[in-house]
């Protein structure tokens, strides 16, 4: 049942509402979209980007009320952590800030036509196009996962690294404007890869009736790397919601979050030689790629198989953004994703 209002936000409505755990119709009427099927933006209170300023999310609701299935989309764009970096030749994006003006204008075409896991378009075989999807914006440095206010020597002034906090605030609205979702799949490519694999626990808090999955395109990490930025204070999954993740080891964090919640399916993507991440980690393309192949057998072998990995031959970061729609790769991906979504299918690992 979709109810009209003329006030239509996505703010949550829900503490107004006079309904009861028991009358899901009602609660269904707690998140009132400005629109369907296409993006909104809206500011979300409490956010910080790198700069102070505020920032915000972008939905886009499916017509079908009913429609249980929620995706979490993070954005990409590099990372900083130092001056030179973050000021003077910045290897992120956005640390000025994002507003709605940067949304339309540099997330929404790549959502709506390029990143297949976020396209409506049917020709596509998308198999979200008929999913609610939030969009998460990036303008901290962070890979989406700090928690610091610093002033690095010789910068002008104080980085937000809050990519964390903001998902905090942003995740506690979505689940009371949206709590009726029963599937969630937390999904990004290269930052926000890193974002969705270390946001996952956070997902799974806030909706904790929900299954919750995760597709994470383009994001290894080194030994250590999880403790070789300090600046960012990096959240790690740990204890009772990860038991077998390692403090420091990024590699460790899709096996262990596949053991602590065996009805979710983990998808892992890469091309076989990644050349971009090699660079931020210090390391070489062929130590590199040898790394992502380990930590592909690595997930293969997951105790459960309800963690595989997709690997595309090639030398090239970020499958979902280099991805030819329409190519031969785009249909073979768009059929394992299917494979992966229906979790009554045999889930194996692929390369193409
Ligand atoms: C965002 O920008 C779009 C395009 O300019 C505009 O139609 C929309 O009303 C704006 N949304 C908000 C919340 O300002
Ligand atoms: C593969 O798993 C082993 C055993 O957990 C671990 O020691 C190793 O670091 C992992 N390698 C990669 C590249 O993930
Ligand atoms: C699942 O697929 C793999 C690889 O194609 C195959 O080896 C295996 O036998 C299949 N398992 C089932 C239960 O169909």
């Amino acid at each position: 049942m979709r109810v009209a209002l003329s006030t239509a936000s996505f703010v949550l409505l829900a503490a107004a509402a006079t309904y009861t755990s028991a009358s899901p119709l009602k609660k269904r009427q707690a998140f009132q979209p400005a629109a369907f099927d296409t993006w909104v933006w809206q500011d979300v209170s409490g956010t910080q980007c790198a700069d102070g300023s505020s920032t915000g999310i972008a939905y886009n609701a499916h017509a079908d009320y009913n429609t249980k299935d929620l995706l979490i989309w993070f954005d990409s764009g590099g990372a900083c952590r130092d001056a030179n970096t973050c000021f003077y030749n910045p290897t992120a994006w956005n640390l000025n800030g994002y507003t709605n003006y940067t949304f339309q204008n540099y997330a929404r075409p790549a959502l709506e036509s390029q990143i297949l896991m976020t396209t409506r378009d049917p020709s596509r075989n998308n198999p979200w196009a008929n999913s609610h999807m939030l969009f998460v914006p990036y303008c901290t440095g962070d890979i989406h996962g700090g928690n610091n206010v610093i002033t690095y020597p010789n910068a002008p002034r104080p980085i937000y690294h809050k990519g964390y906090t903001n998902f905090q605030s942003i995740v506690s609205l979505a689940s009371s404007s949206v709590p009726w979702i029963e599937n969630i799949y937390v999904a990004g490519s290269s930052a926000g890869c890193y974002g969705a694999v270390i946001n996952y626990v956070a997902v799974r808090q806030a909706w904790p009736s929900a299954t919750v999955h995760l597709v994470a395109d383009s994001c290894e990490g080194v030994p250590g790397f999880l403790d070789a930025i300090p600046s960012w204070n990096l959240y790690q999954p740990s204890g009772n919601s990860c038991p077998d993740c390692v403090q420091g080891q990024f590699n460790s964090i899709v096996p262990a979050l596949a053991q602590a919640n065996p009805r979710s399916r983990f998808a892992a993507i890469s091309y076989t030689v990644d050349d971009f991440l090699p660079y931020y980690m210090g390391t070489s393309l062929s130590d590199f790629a040898a790394l992502i192949k380990q930590y592909f057998i690595n997930i293969t072998n997951t105790a459960g198989n309800m963690a595989k990995t997709f690997s595309v031959s090639g030398q090239a970061h970020g499958v979902f953004i280099r991805d030819t729609p329409g190519s031969s790769t785009d249909s073979a991906l768009a059929a394992w994703l299917a494979s992966m979504k229906n979790l009554g299918s045999n889930f194996t690992s692929q390369s193409v």
